[in-house]
């Protein structure tokens, strides 16, 4: 089924429909052994993957999920889009050897935008002074790192290796920066520079904000460290192109966190779509022959702030998720009792998260849940293609019926976008991607009835209850998309290609 679904396929992408976490890591393990390269283009350790073999259990950031093949003689390429921070990969990297795999065969690429110890900070500050307004970065400095690009005052990996222009970028990158936080709180600074993603101190210094020397220190010797791994990868990915490898393009983020084709402000700083992907890869979206994008099913999930029509338990379960103090331990001292099964909304919605294991692997944060939304997998279409893959669906087994958001009534002020005017009580069948609109969407549901049985042992489609593949069909039917992959549990054996 698998070997039907790649034939005449040389480049795939795989992607995310929805707003991150649906295991695309699972997918591209699941794809790689087929392919030759296994390429990262976008996003930075903000994303994370969490990759299952046997007994391994890997959270991995940057690293390509399909580095578990470097010992077969894949090609793991961390491309010329990703936001690279070279201590957060070094981490990887010892992970990786403390788990017995190889990285022998890990390509950086040389135009890689290099995250700084400002990026961070930047982050972290603008963050706190937004209050009510944040986004819920992930404060990793991914924002600040490509501003810096689109800027021109960026760095890039490459700086690494040529100490002189470092220190030169650095001082003029780092100029700029002092500008601003010159006129900053003191105390705030300290405190930020005193975590440990940011050395834990190592890099702040009281006069000056930043101890230049650490920073050109602690860069060239990780330069040094990843030399024989840094090249020009996106004419590796290229040649490879020409000479008929098969290459897997692994997207991090989701369409609607793109910076492109999300819903902004309450998205990341890169292009999360295929095509974002692919140019970070080193390769034009003519080049790839397969998307396949990834939706949780038959919930969803969002991490950070923005609006998220279909969540359970609405502004409740937003305030509660995004309290900084929420964590699993407290959640489940103080809800030990919730059920699918439940009537209350906000409940439920900890129900799904703890069936779903629903807790951030970057930042451990409690995700918010929601029920599937079709108006948004119709928008996510029209930019990533009809291939679907939906994943998770065993999380919801024990559920009493699921609910599926068909379409939205918008009731929020007149309203013009995009050549159109909204007024209350218009439907909306494909989500607009402007949260205008978006926090004004009323959800309208069908009920459908839940499979209540155990679906993570089923290997044929076939095999499925009956009502989830009534489900499937009507979600098929209803946004026009092929389900191609359907994953009904973490192991790579618990996934039908259908
Ligand atoms: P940033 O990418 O850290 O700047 O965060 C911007 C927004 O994207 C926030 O809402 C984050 O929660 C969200 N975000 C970033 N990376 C991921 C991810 O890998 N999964 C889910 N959400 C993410």
């Amino acid at each position: 089924m698998l070997e039907e679904m790649l034939d005449g396929v040389q480049v795939a992408a795989v992607v995310c429909n929805q707003w991150g976490d649906t295991g695309k890591g699972k997918v591209v393990d699941l794809l790689a052994k087929h392919f030759d390269l296994i390429v990262r283009g976008q996003g930075g350790n903000n994303a994370g993957h969490t990759v299952i073999t046997g007994d391994r259990d890997l959270k991995l950031h940057v690293v390509p999920s399909g580095i578990i093949f470097d010992k077969e003689g894949k090609i793991n390429v961390v491309g010329s889009g990703v936001a690279f921070n070279p201590i957060s990969f070094q981490e990887e990297l010892e992970k990786l050897e403390a788990a017995g795999l190889s990285y022998d065969n890990l390509k950086i690429s040389h135009q890689a935008k290099l995250i700084l110890p400002q990026h961070l900070l930047l982050d972290r500050i603008r963050e706190a002074r937004k209050g009510k307004g944040k986004i819920g970065t992930t404060g990793r400095g991914i924002g600040p790192v490509y501003g810096d690009h689109t800027l021109r005052l960026g760095l890039t990996v490459n700086d690494m290796l040529n100490r002189e222009v470092f220190v030169r970028k650095l001082e003029k990158n780092l100029a700029e920066k002092l500008l601003v936080l010159r006129h900053d709180d003191p105390q705030l600074i300290k405190e930020i520079m005193q975590h440990d993603h940011l050395g834990s101190g190592k890099f702040h210094d009281v006069d000056r904000i930043f101890n230049m020397s650490a920073i050109v220190e602690t860069y060239m010797d990780l330069g040094q460290k990843f030399k024989p791994y840094i090249t020009d990868t996106d004419k590796l990915v290229k040649q490879a192109l020409g000479a008929g490898k098969r290459i897997l393009l692994e997207g991090a983020q989701g369409l609607l966190l793109s910076v492109d084709y999300g819903l902004h402000p309450f998205v990341t700083s890169s292009d999360a779509s295929y095509r974002g992907l692919a140019k970070g890869a080193g390769l034009r979206d003519g080049d790839v022959d397969l998307v396949i994008g990834i939706a949780k099913a038959f919930y969803m999930t969002r991490v950070g702030a923005g609006p998220f029509p279909t969540e359970f338990g609405g502004d409740h379960s937003a305030s509660w998720c995004n309290n900084p103090n929420v964590t699993f331990n407290i959640e489940t001292q103080l809800y030990p009792n919730v059920s699918l099964e439940g009537h209350d909304g906000f409940e439920k919605g900890i129900a799904v998260r703890y069936a779903g294991k629903e807790y951030g692997t970057t930042t451990g944060r409690p995700r918010r849940c929601g029920r599937f939304d079709l108006p948004l997998l119709r928008y996510a279409k029209e930019i990533n293609g009809e291939v679907v893959a939906l994943t998770k669906l065993d999380v919801l087994d024990q559920a009493d019926e699921i609910q599926i958001c068909t379409n939205y009534k918008y009731t929020g002020p007149e309203y013009h976008v995009g050549g159109r005017v909204l007024r209350n009580g218009d439907l909306i069948t494909t989500a607009i991607a402007d949260n205008e609109v978006l926090q004004h969407c009323q959800p309208l549901y069908k009920t459908f009835p839940g499979w209540k049985s155990n679906t993570s042992k089923i290997t044929e489609f076939s095999s499925l209850p009956l009502p989830l593949k009534e489900i499937i069909s009507y979600v098929e039917k209803e946004a026009g998309v092929k389900v191609k992959i359907v994953s009904v549990g973490p192991d790579r054996e618990q996934t039908i290609v259908v």
